[in-house]
């Protein structure tokens, strides 16, 4: 893109964050409000930035969150906060890497409230910055981003409350990880495009896939195996990431009536978190916004396997 494209990028994003930001001062209708202060929300690695800010919204809106974090201090720290702004919080250990973990914390919700409505898989880790491509913690990047999130999802879903407004997972990824990124992508088009069609994507592919790459991580020859060129592992779990929320979608299709579970995945955008060093060009505020609005999207309104951004849905 020349430097033209650029500024004209810039201004189009700039104009529809001020037109986010508009429509988040209009309240939701009572029509439109589908849940109450009993409908339970989970958020993981919500004890600092974007996943903070999405329990925090969610909170805001009027629903009981549960706010998780692998440290259960951290989670007491961040619930505290919330709690003293009068919001319906409650703190609970969860290291999405850790199956022990995620089994402890489903006994405890099915305990404490008997399941869960929405589901925000924001829990991630990224080790690379700014010009850098190392791929030292590839291992630990793919495990969390991708199978962490996995985990939460199969273990939650029995637990994912019958309602007439569906339960809603949202899981929270990343435009490094499109499949036909314009500069981002893997440069084998068969693979691209059996990640793309229904006959041919499978979780075995994704398998397949991740533990090519690791091989070749752990031979030193991933540079020359055709993978994305930026943040090669993270792009690489978040793109596992969107193919499974595909994958489970048309899984989930077949759930009718109240058992209807809609899964969807989105980009917050560059965001000013510890991830990113404090860079970015959005607020905790603003990249949190998409998620928490495809969280209460009135059920007419609501799809499933979609990929969203700034409130619009984008290609996979
Ligand atoms: N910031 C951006 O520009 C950007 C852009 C696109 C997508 N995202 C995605 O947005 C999500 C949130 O990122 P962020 O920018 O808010 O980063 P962050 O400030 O680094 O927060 C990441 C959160 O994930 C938690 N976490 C990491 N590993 C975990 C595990 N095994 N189990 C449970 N929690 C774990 C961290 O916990 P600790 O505090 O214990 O480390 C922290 O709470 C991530 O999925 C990220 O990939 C961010």
């Amino acid at each position: 893109m020349g430097k033209k494209g650029k500024e004209r990028a810039r201004e189009r994003r700039e104009q529809r964050l001020q037109e986010i930001s508009h429509l988040r001062t209009v309240p939701y209708s009572p029509h439109e409000r589908w849940w109450s202060k009993e409908t339970v929300a989970v958020v993981t690695g919500a004890n600092r930035g974007i996943g903070y800010e999405i329990a925090r919204q969610l909170a805001v809106h009027g629903l009981h969150v549960v706010l998780t974090s692998r440290d259960f201090d951290r989670a007491l720290g961040a619930t505290t906060n919330l709690q003293a702004e009068g919001l319906s919080v409650q703190p609970c250990q969860l290291d999405i890497t850790d199956a022990g973990s995620v089994m402890s914390f489903a006994s405890w919700i099915q305990l404490e409230h008997g399941g869960i409505d929405v589901l925000v898989n924001n829990a991630g880790v990224n080790f690379n910055r700014g010009a850098d491509n190392s791929v030292e913690f590839a291992e630990i990047v793919i495990k969390t981003n991708y199978y962490g999130t996995k985990r939460m999802i199969e273990t939650m879903l029995p637990l994912m409350r019958p309602s007439s407004f569906g339960a809603r997972i949202v899981n929270v990824s990343s435009r490094l990880g499109r499949a036909n990124g314009r500069r981002n992508k893997i440069s084998d088009p068969t693979l691209r495009e059996n990640l793309m069609k229904d006959e041919t994507l499978s979780e075995e592919l994704l398998d397949e896939m991740l533990t090519n790459f690791l091989s070749q991580v752990n031979y030193g020859a991933w540079q020359n195996g055709g993978w994305p060129q930026m943040y090669t592992d993270y792009s690489l779990s978040k793109l596992a990431l969107n193919v499974y929320t595909r994958l489970t979608a048309r899984r989930l299709a077949e759930r009718l009536g109240t058992h209807r579970v809609y899964i969807n995945c989105f980009c917050p955008g560059w965001v000013k978190t510890q991830m990113t060093n404090w860079e970015g060009n959005m607020s905790t505020e603003e990249g949190a916004d998409t998620g928490v609005w495809m969280a209460l999207l009135p059920v007419e309104n609501i799809s499933s396997g979609s990929f969203y951004a700034e409130r619009r849905e984008i290609d996979f």
